[in-house]
């Protein structure tokens, strides 16, 4: 998919205010400073159409991107930063439960991961928690030129052990890195197909 056009539409903290057309959607989600934002303008070759810093805990509302005017890429807070607490389901803040819940035009979540680290339950909660909400999701590695070929083999073989001790299969997920361009047409590609399904039916 070829993008012509991707601009910024509205950023709000209650999903009720989130764009009312029904275009499809998908949502990045992940821990803060996994590189969802820096992913955002990668995959549309945009510098800073998303927000991104070095530090995490940058995007703080839920952001609306509209593409090629037929549909929405949205930007997410991370979880896992802003609040401490026993169960790693209450740092998920309240409007992005809220956001995941109820929003009807929600195509598919894009859960993402460092590669560079061991499967953490925080994430791998937040994928039960989508599962069981009948939200689907793929796993989109980032960061995959921090590591060489071998680890990064190595590290989605562990993530697809500890996955498949409670999902029937491993979901979908895609390679990234935001600084070398890598990644690109496969998300976009899918995203695509799906767009397409959604026109079919
Ligand atoms: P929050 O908005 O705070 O939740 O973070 P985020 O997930 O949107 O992360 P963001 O895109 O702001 O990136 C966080 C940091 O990671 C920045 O310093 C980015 O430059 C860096 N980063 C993002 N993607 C990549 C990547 O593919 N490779 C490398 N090496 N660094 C990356
Ligand atoms: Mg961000």
């Amino acid at each position: 998919m070829k993008i012509k056009s991707a601009e910024f539409v509205i950023s709000n903290s209650d999903v009720a205010k989130c764009p009312k057309s029904m275009l499809p959607e998908y949502a990045f989600i992940g821990r803060s400073n996994v590189g969802k934002s820096s992913l955002i303008n990668m995959i549309t070759s945009r510098k800073s159409l998303a927000k991104t810093s070095g530090k995490p805990g940058k995007t703080q509302l839920i952001n609306h991107f509209l593409i090629n005017k037929n549909w929405h890429l949205v930007d997410l807070p991370g979880y896992g930063y802003a609040r401490v607490s026993k169960s790693s389901k209450k740092t998920f803040q309240k409007f992005i439960t809220q956001y995941f819940e109820h929003r009807q035009q929600l195509v598919s979540a894009f859960v993402l991961v460092d590669i560079r680290h061991q499967p953490q339950p925080i994430d791998l909660d937040f994928m039960q928690w989508l599962g069981e909400h009948g939200i689907p999701f793929s796993i989109i590695f980032t960061k995959a030129d921090k590591l060489r070929p071998k680890a990064i083999e190595n590290h989605i073989e562990d993530y697809k052990n500890i996955l498949l001790e409670t999902w029937e299969e491993m979901p979908n997920y895609f390679i990234t890195s935001s600084s070398k361009t890598i990644g690109k047409d496969d998300v976009l590609g899918y995203i695509d197909g799906l767009n397409s399904n959604m026109e079919l039916h």
